[in-house]
């Protein structure tokens, strides 16, 4: 169950009962699963490679720490945190098998192990004990979750004492005129693209429109103080186009 009936949400610019969102967002990323990493490469010109790589700068993964990344899709995170942690565990959860089968499959799971582990859930309704995990991390997932809220709740739940969440997210540029240059390319090259790259022009429309519904980083902030975690603290990138937001389980 993943709202509550009645209650409505949007799915991009759509409004849908919020029971209806995860199956369609499942939808959204079964359909791309197999070329998501190619296109992540293509819409972005590379530069969510330097977004993930000062994830980790401000992350500084340390010695046997078990990391938690949800929405993990086809691991990217999870491999870059191990790779920075030579004694680090890793659990990547998603919503969508497709995208597990296609991080399964790429050359960097092969040499993991029992270090990495995959499974498929809810951000929403994590299949995990309290306490459990030292780091928690959600890359380019948050937004599709269908409450937020609950989504912050749970990743508090599952940290340990002194645990660190760390979302990375694309967020709203603080300057009027970039935001529109970056609309007018969001909104007429990326759905092109999708439709070029994978044959799904829709999917990639949901992106888009669903990066412009996501709160701004002073919003998201308190939404995370608000779930409880302390000492809470934000980084643009690339002038807001995404942003990494901090938080401790004090
Ligand atoms: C844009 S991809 C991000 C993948 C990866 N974290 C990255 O940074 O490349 C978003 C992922 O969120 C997953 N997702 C969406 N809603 C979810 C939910 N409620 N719980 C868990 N995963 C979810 C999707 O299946 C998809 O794999």
């Amino acid at each position: 169950m993943n709202g509550v009936e009645g209650k409505t949400t949007h799915f991009g610019f759509r409004t849908v009962d919020e029971g209806q969102k995860a199956g369609l967002v499942e939808d959204v990323f079964t359909s791309v699963a197999s070329r998501y990493d190619v296109m992540n490469d293509l819409m972005s010109v590379g530069i969510h490679r330097a977004w993930k790589a000062a994830m980790m700068d401000w992350l500084a993964p340390s010695a046997g720490q078990h990391l938690l990344d949800v929405a993990g899709g086809t691991g990217d995170v999870a491999f870059r945190f191990l790779a920075r942690s030579p004694t680090a565990q890793a659990t990547v959860l998603d919503l969508t098998e497709g995208m597990l089968a296609s991080g399964r499959a790429r050359a960097e799971a092969a040499s993991l192990g029992d270090r990495l582990t995959w499974v498929q859930g809810d951000a929403m309704a994590l299949p995990f004990p309290d306490a459990h995990f030292d780091v928690y991390t959600i890359s380019f997932g948050i937004r599709n979750v269908t409450r937020i809220d609950a989504a912050l709740t749970e990743a508090y739940r599952v940290l340990k004492r002194g645990g660190r969440l760390m979302v990375l997210e694309f967020s709203q540029i603080p300057n009027l005129a970039l935001q529109w240059a970056y609309d007018r390319y969001s909104f007429n090259v990326i759905p092109a693209l999708g439709q070029a790259v994978t044959g799904d022009r829709d999917s990639y429309q949901y992106l888009v429109e669903s990066i412009r519904r996501f709160p701004d980083q002073d919003a998201f902030a308190a939404m995370i103080g608000t779930a409880g975690f302390g000492r809470v603290a934000y980084r643009n990138l690339t002038m807001g186009v995404a942003a990494l937001h901090s938080g401790w389980k004090i």
